[in-house]
């Protein structure tokens, strides 16, 4: 099966969502036997469509525009047996990229106008390849891909077996801490490149688990990124440098502390560890909250402990800074400008409990 894979994502590498699952579908086309191109779209010049039906009259089926577009995508575009057209959701659809891409595909078409069913189009001059659309977005919920969906399915959908798949990804922004879920998603991606090859459609139990819920809590998760771009506005960075930078999200109440440090908790760094460890916070934020760590969770309380393994008394924007690196913990042990009481050990792991998981 010969398949272009088309991304229009604007950004690249970690960065790219688009990336990250494309890379993972690509890998599962290509190990059921797939001969699969990437192509970045950013990296190609597309003209936009000049609407003079040039396509239509005077040079049936090729363009006017010389360019990337004429010369080298369409032609494998209309070669290939599937596309699978990878887009960030922009403003609740394909991102002018993809859609500078779609326009130009007119060529495909011949003018004559013909009515089905309701439904007006025009006669095909050549077959065009089946359709895999696969999106990302930054809100947390399916919802949000609800007007690209409809938008699709129009475009695509109405030949019989032309549209193979819809793959969205939503909460997207987040797959990079996403841990244990990260894998099953990516790994879900990856058999539904497998399937698409065997099947030429995915089985809804690997949708199901590509756009499985990030977070179990959307409160939670709205509680989180809004926090993460106050924080990016105060800082003055873009959410690039801020990862850059190797920043994290500065709470501002008990509250946001609490979530802060359970989303940053990886279960597979504590293993069976069993511990409670409690923060006295002083300065910007003031008060009490405990942690307790169980059989690979962490559950948190805004209060006190009963009898905590360790109890960390410190001003709240010294421990944010040792947490970002901005301050050596030891060394502000060492200097008395924090107490830890209890099982030090715990605090010698510290960063096992709360490190990234990938
Ligand atoms: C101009 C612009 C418009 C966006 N519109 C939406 C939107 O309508 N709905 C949504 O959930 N996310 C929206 N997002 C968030 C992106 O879909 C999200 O950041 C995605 O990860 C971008 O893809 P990338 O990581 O490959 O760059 C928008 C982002 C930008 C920059």
């Amino acid at each position: 099966m010969n398949i272009l894979a088309l991304n229009s994502s604007a950004r690249a590498g970690r960065e790219s969502k688009t990336e990250i699952l494309l890379t993972a579908l690509v890998e599962g086309m290509r190990e059921a036997g797939a001969d699969v191109e990437v192509i970045n779209l950013k990296d190609k010049k597309i003209n936009v469509c000049a609407g003079c039906f040039t396509c239509w009259t005077k040079t049936p089926g090729r363009c006017i525009h010389q360019d990337d577009m004429s010369r080298e995508l369409f032609p494998k575009w209309v070669e290939a047996d599937l596309c699978v057209y990878a887009t960030p959701l922009f403003h609740h659809t394909v991102n002018a990229t993809m859609k500078t891409f779609i326009e130009r595909t007119l060529p495909v078409v011949e003018p004559y106008l013909a009515e089905s069913g309701g439904r007006w189009t025009h006669p095909l001059r050549h077959q065009p390849p089946g359709a895999v659309v696969l999106s990302v977005a930054g809100f947390p919920a399916l919802s949000a891909f609800e007007a690209l969906s409809h938008y699709v399915r129009f475009l695509y959908g109405a030949r019989e077996g032309a549209l193979w798949a819809e793959i969205y990804r939503p909460g997207a922004e987040a797959l990079v801490r996403a841990g244990v879920r990260r894998r099953d998603i990516l790994e879900a991606t990856r058999q539904a490149g497998r399937e698409l090859v065997r099947d030429r459609s995915v089985a809804p139990e690997t949708l199901d688990r590509i756009q499985q819920p990030i977070d179990d809590d959307l409160a939670a998760f709205m509680e989180m990124a809004n926090c993460f771009w106050r924080s990016c506005i105060s800082e003055g960075v873009t959410p690039r440098e801020f990862d850059q930078k190797g920043l994290i999200p500065r709470p501002d109440s008990v509250n946001t502390f609490m979530l802060l440090l359970t989303y940053g908790f990886n279960p597979e760094g504590a293993g069976d560890a069993r511990a409670v460890i409690q923060f006295d916070l002083s300065g910007s934020i003031e008060g009490a909250c405990h942690f307790s760590i169980a059989d690979g969770a962490i559950q948190a309380l805004a209060e006190a402990a009963d009898r905590p393994d360790l109890t960390i008394r410190t001003p709240s924007d010294l421990w944010l800074d040792i947490m970002t690196g901005r301050a050596d913990g030891a060394e502000a042990f060492t200097q008395g400008r924090y107490t830890a009481e209890g099982d030090i050990n715990l605090l010698i792991n510290f960063a096992r409990f709360f490190g990234p998981t990938d």
